[in-house]
């Protein structure tokens, strides 16, 4: 941990360094001055904090305090009071929770790399294989917050933080080709292409090949309408207003787009319209009278590598 003194901290963000000069601070990035970027990742880790509470929550992290402090989950509190965050957030993180555990077990998947990791904390929240290596990627502001704050928790696996710009060609593939060698992986993109551009969520999901055939992606992947929808609009005014960059990288064929990249669709969950009571969440199948449209809107999509 860090400690007293003047600290400069130098923080790459979309190629943009930015020193930082903290009097004082516990950490090397405070509350108070963290960057935008991290604010859709605080938002997530408050939107967590908060179902931990509710007696049947689809999601259980109690680190999400750790991470945020007090001042954090208040400031996420009021936001939900204001703004409460669309429930297919949620489920998205518990399918993503279920999708890990699964893939994990059934494929025998040796390292899980989640790109655009934020303030996710599943090595410590999931019952994970022991031998399990994990590997985050974020900017390295957000990596280095996790560090600073988990230092002192155990996580059930391996896990490693990689402070990298997912948005430049070849930074995913430099970052975790050599660790993942040889070894049957399990890429997640939870959350992140909202921030690309196509191309770049094209480029981020071509590098995956790095890693060999039978290298497993789950992505939430947008279609065109999901802009243009109730829960797309608030998601992108949350974002626009808290001045965090955005690319909207959107997909209208998922098969297509796959087959472009060289990648097979395994497994497909209409986010928006799945039911989130915890009793029937396992029956993920979405209401017949759903169009085929907005069961497009948001999709988690597992994929594999050809
Ligand atoms: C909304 S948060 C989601 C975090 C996490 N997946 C979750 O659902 O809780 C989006 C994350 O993507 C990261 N991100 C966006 N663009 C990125 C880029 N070009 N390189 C690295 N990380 C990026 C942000 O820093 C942020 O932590």
């Amino acid at each position: 941990m860090l400690r007293g003194g003047v600290l400069r901290v130098s923080l790459a963000c979309r190629g943009k360094r930015k020193l930082v000069f903290l009097r004082g601070s516990a950490y090397s990035v405070a509350m108070s001055d963290f960057p935008p970027v991290l604010k859709t990742a605080l938002w997530m880790a408050g939107v967590r904090a908060r179902e931990s509470t509710k007696p049947n929550g689809l999601v259980s992290d109690p680190l999400a305090h750790v991470l945020i402090g007090q001042e954090g989950l208040e400031a996420a509190l009021a936001l939900e009071q204001a703004h409460p965050a669309p429930r297919a957030l949620v489920r998205r993180m518990r399918l993503t929770d279920d999708l890990v555990l699964r893939l994990v077990k059934e494929r025998s998947i040796q390292t899980v790399i989640m790109a655009g990791t934020g303030l996710d904390t599943r090595p410590y929240r999931l019952e994970l294989p022991a031998a399990l290596e994990w590997i985050e990627l974020d900017y390295p502001v957000v990596t280095n917050w996790k560090n600073e704050r988990l230092h002192a928790q155990q996580p059930r696996c391996t896990v490693e933080r990689v402070g990298v710009d997912l948005s430049r060609p070849g930074a995913f593939a430099s970052a975790v080709a050599e660790r993942c060698k040889g070894r049957r992986s399990l890429v997640i993109m939870e959350n992140v292409f909202h921030y690309l551009d196509l191309q770049e969520a094209s480029t981020l999901l071509r590098d995956t090949h790095a890693l060999g055939p039978g290298t497993l992606i789950t992505a939430d992947l947008p279609s065109p309408r999901f802009r243009k929808s109730h829960i797309g609009r608030r998601m992108l005014a949350e974002m626009e207003s808290r001045k965090v960059h955005i690319g909207r990288a959107t997909v209208a064929n998922v098969d297509q787009f796959a087959a472009t990249l060289q990648l097979r669709v395994l497994e497909r969950y209409p986010i928006v319209c799945l039911n989130d009571d915890p009793h029937t969440w396992r029956n993920l199948k979405c209401p017949w009278w759903i169009s085929k449209a907005r069961r497009e809107l948001l999709q988690v999509v597992v994929m594999e590598c050809v």
